[in-house]
């Protein structure tokens, strides 16, 4: 029946689609609650949307409740654990306001002369279901103040054993680049081939991992000018965790291990192959430099995402990669 299915989906679905059992109908059409902020409770809302539905807020507090009391409440707002830090405090301090009852009292209570009468009793039983629900809180809010602590990514050497590893990365690697780059590696056994040839011995071959242990972003270094210059090369951040830093992450870090190895210059080309910049289709032969200057990028091509992170454009190859499709070349100094 529609109406004992589980709320996720009764709150997925439009209020005017669907047949809805009489106590739905009473639900979805109470009296809105216009602005109240709230969760994520219907498919294309975000979490500070208003709450529309009295169906949606008592979801909202299903969800809030048990999540404490599966202490599977996440949240890295430190703002957020503040203010639950003050909740949990002060609903578990109200045992202590029992304290002066029970010392005047004890006693007698300990000595089992007295029926403890009912206002205590209930004084009692309301205060400790308070402190319980404070104990939740807090230990809700300790669980997270932990993994605050934790990094959300790891960095580290790809190991030449981790089969596992070296398949998330060839994923990567095809997956990164299809969309622009459809041709560096079409397919899963040229990305493996290239995982397998960045793993030699005088190269850097370092990964992003999340905390399942999972590979979110990849980079690679080969030396060249005699170890003086190292090309970066490749450099890949799974696309649904893209923005988020990691791509930065792993170039200070490259850069860092660049320095400990003696090399003075970082180096890389990046290919428009796709239209992707104003250097694209263009006579790359005059006034080369000022066309350079004044690059434009038309569909977030990542010469950009190097600039932000310290690189300068230094060259560009014409038709590197065909007619009207250079090589961006780029350097940043070590140091
Ligand atoms: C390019 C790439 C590695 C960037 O990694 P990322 O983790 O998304 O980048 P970050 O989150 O560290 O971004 C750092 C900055 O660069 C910017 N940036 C990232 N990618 C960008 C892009 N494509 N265009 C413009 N700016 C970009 C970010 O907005 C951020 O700017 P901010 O510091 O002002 O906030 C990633 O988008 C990727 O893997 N792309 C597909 C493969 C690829 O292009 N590799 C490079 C080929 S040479």
């Amino acid at each position: 029946m529609a109406g004992r299915k589980p709320n996720r989906q009764l709150l997925a679905r439009p209020p005017h689609i669907g047949r809805r059992s009489r106590r739905e109908n009473e639900l979805w059409f109470a009296p809105p609650l216009p602005g109240w902020p709230g969760w994520r409770t219907r498919l294309g809302r975000s979490g500070f949307d208003p709450i529309d539905y009295r169906l949606e807020l008592a979801h909202m507090w299903g969800v809030l409740l048990r999540e404490f009391f599966t202490f599977r409440f996440r949240s890295r707002n430190p703002i957020v654990l503040i203010v639950l830090l003050w909740i949990g405090l002060g609903l578990s301090s109200h045992l202590l306001t029992l304290l002066p009852v029970l010392t005047t009292r004890s006693n007698v209570i300990f000595d089992r002369r007295v029926v403890i009468d009912g206002w205590l009793l209930f004084s009692f039983l309301l205060d400790g279901l308070y402190f319980v629900i404070g104990a939740v809180i807090l230990a809700n809010v300790a669980k997270n103040m932990n993994n605050l602590m934790e990094p959300l990514f790891k960095l580290l050497e790809l190991d030449v054993n981790d089969s596992p590893a070296i398949e998330q990365c060839a994923t990567l690697l095809v997956e990164g680049f299809k969309e622009h780059w459809p041709d560096s590696w079409p397919d899963m056994e040229s990305a493996r081939r290239e995982v397998r040839e960045m793993l030699a011995g005088d190269r850097i071959c370092r990964i992003a991992i999340d905390r399942a242990g999972n590979v979110v972003g990849w980079i690679g270094g080969i030396p060249e000018y005699d170890g003086h210059v190292w090309e970066l090369h490749p450099l890949v951040v799974k696309p649904d965790q893209q923005m988020q830093g990691i791509g930065r992450m792993l170039v200070r870090d490259f850069e860092q291990e660049v320095k400990r190895r003696g090399g003075f210059t970082l180096m890389l080309g990046t290919d428009d192959e796709d239209s992707m910049t104003s250097l694209a289709n263009a006579d790359l032969y005059r006034d080369t430099w000022d066309q350079i200057a004044e690059i434009e990028n038309l569909k977030g091509h990542p010469y950009e995402f190097y600039r932000k992170v310290g690189f300068t454009i230094v060259g560009v190859v014409p038709n590197a990669n065909g007619r009207g499709k250079p090589d961006i070349l780029m350097a940043k100094r070590v140091g």
